[in-house]
């Protein structure tokens, strides 16, 4: 059958790469999302939707480099990477620029320092106050306008009056901010709203929808219940860690015990901080970026950003920092072109640049969404923009994996394909491509689940075939 000339690029991408796509059954989508850390202690206190799982990063390290070295995430989200990979004895970085998994890495950290028998001390403490006798007026959650009425009154000053008695009588700074972020799990539990990708969708109770369909979420939790059931499940989890540590300690195994080093993070956008990083100077990198599926972490999280204190001006701005993932965020080449320019980089960004354009499947695919758009047939006009920016700012990314990787070091990538009217968008084998303009090779794109591999006429507008959540094995040849 004549390939249609409208994807041949894609299709010969396709052949290249063909060889290496394949089912790992290892790897399921459990696994791979949040629900595999859902019994796990520590991970499973706040939901991260959009993390995976710590058991995925035990089995890559295990499987691909058993030896410990120096790993980076630059999504590092929740730092589902990082600990799991210092648990076998890596020294671990993250990077992340949300403020969200910024907390939920440093409330884990304070964690581990925590003396358990003081922390549960605290918490039976906790349970014979009224949180309401530390209510007070003037103060006030800080809401921005998308979380406005997100909790009922009795919960937002039971909450208020909570972080009153937290700031004010807890004195050790490690069992407060636990305390603190306990409060911060709960969020979603005690409000009206469910997170719900590209927003945050309101229970009909709240008596702000304004959408046709009734929503109802099920149980809004009453705050006290919320916020005594999530410190009995972090104070159970950390006693089990600390009768497991002392168990180990006095065990007569002459074993030495894996040193773990504490992970470091880096708080900012990747794409500021990778250039930083010195040159083949990383072992292993596991990461997740953002999916180019419109997700919008900033209004999904609002929440917990206004709970963070993230003024409206200050969620706009991060939204326009992450990487390009919604239809709202503009173009970053202006940007990049300066900070490469400043910090003696020029060079690089014109390569870099160079990659992007000369990228044909990619370029084939968003010349094809533009005229989708000109014709009307994309529900939102700016998604060519939206996945020009993704795969723009995804070189970049990945020019500097490979710049910072030592010789035989290894890139994880775990990330989903995507299609946009009908169309679409093989994620895995552009950015594998990309990696391999920068002197990287595919070992592998493995296939989750069900995913057989789309034959090359399957690609392309054809609504029904089913689109592959890989993960990806890039290495750096040995010197
Ligand atoms: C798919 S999530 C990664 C989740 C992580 N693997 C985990 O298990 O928690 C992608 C992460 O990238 C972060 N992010 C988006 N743009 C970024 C940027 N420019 N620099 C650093 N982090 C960014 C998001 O905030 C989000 O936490």
């Amino acid at each position: 059958m004549p390939i249609d000339s409208s994807l041949i690029n894609r299709s010969n991408l396709y052949k290249k790469f063909s060889s290496k796509i394949f089912h790992n059954p290892y790897l399921d989508r459990t696994l791979v999302s949040f629900q595999g850390n859902k019994q796990a202690p520590f991970s499973s206190w706040f939901k991260y939707r959009e993390g995976f799982s710590e058991k995925l990063v035990t089995y890559l390290l295990q499987e691909l480099k058993p030896q410990p070295g120096i790993l980076l995430d630059p999504f590092s989200g929740s730092g589902s990477s990082l600990f799991a990979a210092s648990a076998l004895g890596w020294q671990s970085i993250g990077i992340e620029l949300l403020p969200v998994g910024i907390f939920a890495t440093k409330s884990r950290l304070a964690s581990q320092k925590i003396n358990v028998n003081s922390l549960n001390t605290v918490i039976w403490d906790l349970k014979t106050i009224n949180f309401l006798d530390y209510y007070n007026q003037t103060d006030t959650f800080n809401h921005i306008a998308i979380t406005q009425g997100a909790f009922s009154s009795i919960n937002e000053e039971k909450l208020i009056g909570y972080l009153f008695y937290c700031n004010n009588y807890i004195l050790d700074d490690d069992i407060r901010s636990l305390l603190l972020y306990a409060a911060f799990c709960i969020l979603e539990d005690i409000s009206y709203t469910r997170k719900d990708g590209q927003y945050l969708r309101w229970d009909t109770r709240s008596g702000r929808s304004k959408g046709k369909n009734e929503f109802n979420k099920g149980e809004i939790l009453n705050f006290d219940n919320a916020i005594h059931q999530k410190l009995k499940q972090i104070a159970s989890d950390l006693d089990v860690s600390s009768i497991q540590l002392d168990l180990f300690k006095n065990s007569l195994s002459l074993q030495d015990p894996v040193e773990k080093p504490e992970p470091k993070l880096f708080q900012g956008s990747c794409l500021e901080i990778l250039p930083t990083i010195e040159e083949s100077s990383i072992d292993f990198v596991i990461t997740s970026p953002p999916y180019a599926n419109r997700y919008d972490y900033t209004r999904t999280y609002a929440l917990e950003l206004a709970f963070l204190g993230c003024s409206e001006e200050k969620v706009k701005h991060l939204r326009q920092t992450m990487l390009s993932c919604t239809v709202e965020n503009r173009d970053k080449r202006n940007y990049l072109e300066n900070y490469y320019t400043i910090i003696g980089g020029y060079q690089d960004f014109l390569k870099i640049d160079l990659t992007f354009q000369n990228q044909a499947a990619l370029q084939e695919v968003l010349l094809i969404l533009e005229n989708y758009g000109s014709e009307g047939k994309l529900n939102n006009k700016n998604i060519t923009r939206m996945l020009r920016n993704y795969f723009y700012e995804m070189c970049f990314v990945i020019y500097e994996l490979a710049r910072i990787l030592k010789a035989g070091g290894i890139v994880a990538m775990v990330n989903d394909n995507v299609r946009y009217a009908g169309e679409e968008i093989p994620v895995d084998l552009i950015l594998s491509d990309i990696a391999e303009s920068f002197g990287l090779v595919t070992r592998h794109i493995w296939i989750l689940g069900q995913g057989k591999g789309n034959s090359s006429q399957q690609m392309g507008n054809h609504g029904r075939s089913e689109l592959r959540k890989c993960v990806y094995i890039w290495e750096k040849p040995a010197l």
